[in-house]
């Protein structure tokens, strides 16, 4: 991409879009922002947006939409089957994605769901670059296990190597041989790997497990949710890539995987999903299950509209002034934050900026989830919603224990053109407070766990008064400011 300087040397990220639509934001003061919490369990999935001033929880269908995908909303062709809507969104998956065949669902998980039926048997194992919450859990439910393959280095905050999202391919062989191919329903890999701070994959990397795949005759599943940015950091990253475009890499990946799958809440700033192969076989063993579980084949739970945002934004996915906006954004941000001494995952992947809970929290054992608790003194102290990535998103073992994750992260999401810099700055300001003050920082304690997906609507409560003592420190630096 061609490069913007400024005259004062400053590394800026600049715009190249302009606001047309805005939305009003809410920043309420700090003793209703502990009240919020209080109503919401600790927990800043429950929190409303009425409370919220930089909802930074996701990324997920909160990117924001452009003139072209608003205007082709408007002739969308409402019906049940063989909409005029579809055929168009069959049309750019084949032309961005590559792919001949859709299956139309109605948001990422959706997909996994419909995999897993396929699939998953009792005894399966299905071997990842590194898990997402609910692919893992589609998979778990069906009575499934899953092997995280990440090399060690995906697991060092501060690093600079380029491609933390590789899959280790010496151990992937090693597993199948162990297991057998037989129980090996698919590979996963996952572009931009999610959970160890949105991490790309190189395509060297995904040839050599396609070159796995191949030898042992499994499917290789790819989930495009973050294909765009992956793609982006290639062409950034990949010396043989150096030169080429968006298109080129894109259609590289996915070519390289049997199945492709993709929550469009992220990959084309819509909502909605899909799964796509060039294989009329995996269609067949797949397509029964669209009308059971999502609608009829030509809108697979979607509204019409949606899958008209869907085209253009899988068109706009080719963009890369639209591509490169979070995650530059996200480098200058991490670059801020890291000069201050603030424990952040490196290199500055996509979708946020995840800082360390781990580090910063040290004090909080991970019995009193640190990556929460940091999620929610953020919170209290700005008004930012960032979304806990640690053990609290992590599911408890088959006998009931917890299993402590990897890493306690709580992630900024930088959802595409959404914010300002200013509001970046914003960010960067009240994060280095809270870092100062990190010892006023206490833990949770569960007061109301679900037994699936606990994170999502779970209740928490402070282990001691901190959140009064954090916002009495916040009045006596801050005055009256909000
Ligand atoms: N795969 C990846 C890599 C994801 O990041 C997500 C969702 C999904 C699958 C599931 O898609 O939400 O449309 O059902 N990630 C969101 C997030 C929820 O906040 O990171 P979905």
């Amino acid at each position: 991409m061609q490069e913007i300087k400024f005259y004062s040397g400053e590394d800026i990220p600049l715009e190249l879009h302009k606001v047309r639509i805005v939305q009003k934001l809410h920043l309420v003061p700090i003793e209703r922002r502990l009240e919020a919490l209080k109503e919401g369990g600790f927990n800043t999935f429950r929190l409303s947006t009425l409370d919220v001033f930089l909802d930074m929880l996701t990324d997920s269908g909160t990117n924001a939409m452009s003139d072209n995908q608003l205007a082709a909303m408007m002739k969308a062709d409402d019906a049940y089957a063989g909409s005029q809507s579809f055929a168009r969104l069959q049309k750019a998956v084949e032309d961005v994605l590559g792919k001949k065949y859709l299956l139309p669902v109605h948001q990422g998980r959706a997909a996994e769901n419909i995999l897993s039926v396929a699939y998953v048997r009792k005894g399966s194992l299905v071997p990842m670059n590194y898990h997402f919450t609910t692919a893992m859990a589609h998979i778990t439910d069906k009575g499934g296990a899953i092997a995280e393959l990440l090399y060690d280095e995906a697991y060092v905050i501060n690093s600079d190597h380029p491609f933390k999202g590789n899959m280790n391919i010496e151990k992937l062989e090693e597993i199948i041989n162990y297991h057998g191919p037989k129980n090996i329903p698919f590979i996963r890999m996952e572009a931009s790997t999610n959970l160890i701070g949105g991490q790309p994959f190189s395509v060297q990397n995904l040839r050599d497990v396609r070159a796995i795949a191949d030898k042992y005759k499994i499917r290789l599943v790819l989930d495009g949710s973050l294909l765009g940015e992956n793609a982006f950091l290639v062409l950034q990253r990949e010396e043989e890539f150096k030169n080429s475009n968006m298109e080129t890499v894109i259609k590289t990946m996915t070519g390289l995987a049997d199945i492709c799958y993709f929550s469009a809440r992220k990959l084309s700033s819509s909502r909605g999903g899909g799964i796509c192969t060039d294989s009329i076989e995996i269609f067949r063993e797949l397509e029964a299950f669209i009308p059971l579980y999502e609608g009829f084949l030509t809108y697979g739970g979607m509204s019409i509209r949606e899958m008209e945002a869907m085209a253009v934004g899988l068109y706009e996915t080719l963009d890369e002034t639209i591509i490169s906006q979070s995650p530059t954004f996200i480098k200058y941000l991490v670059k801020q934050l890291d000069d201050k001494g603030i424990p952040v995952i490196k290199p500055a992947g996509v979708l946020g900026v995840h800082v360390d809970a781990m580090q910063i929290c040290a004090h909080i054992p991970q019995t009193q989830y640190p990556a929460g608790s940091l999620a929610a003194a953020l919170f209290l102290i700005s008004g930012i919603r960032g979304m806990e990535r640690g053990s609290i998103s992590n599911q408890r073992d088959e006998y009931g224990n917890e299993t402590y994750a990897d890493m306690e992260l709580v992630r900024l999401a930088v959802p595409r053109r959404v914010f300002t810099l200013s509001q970046i700055k914003y960010v960067e300001d009240r994060m280095t407070w809270l870092y100062e003050n990190r010892e006023l920082i206490g833990g949770l304690k569960f007061v109301y766990e679900p037994p699936v997906l606990r994170f999502f609507m779970g209740g928490l409560e402070p282990v001691s008064d901190w959140p009064e003592k954090l916002m009495a420190k916040f009045k006596e630096d801050f005055g009256e400011s909000l």
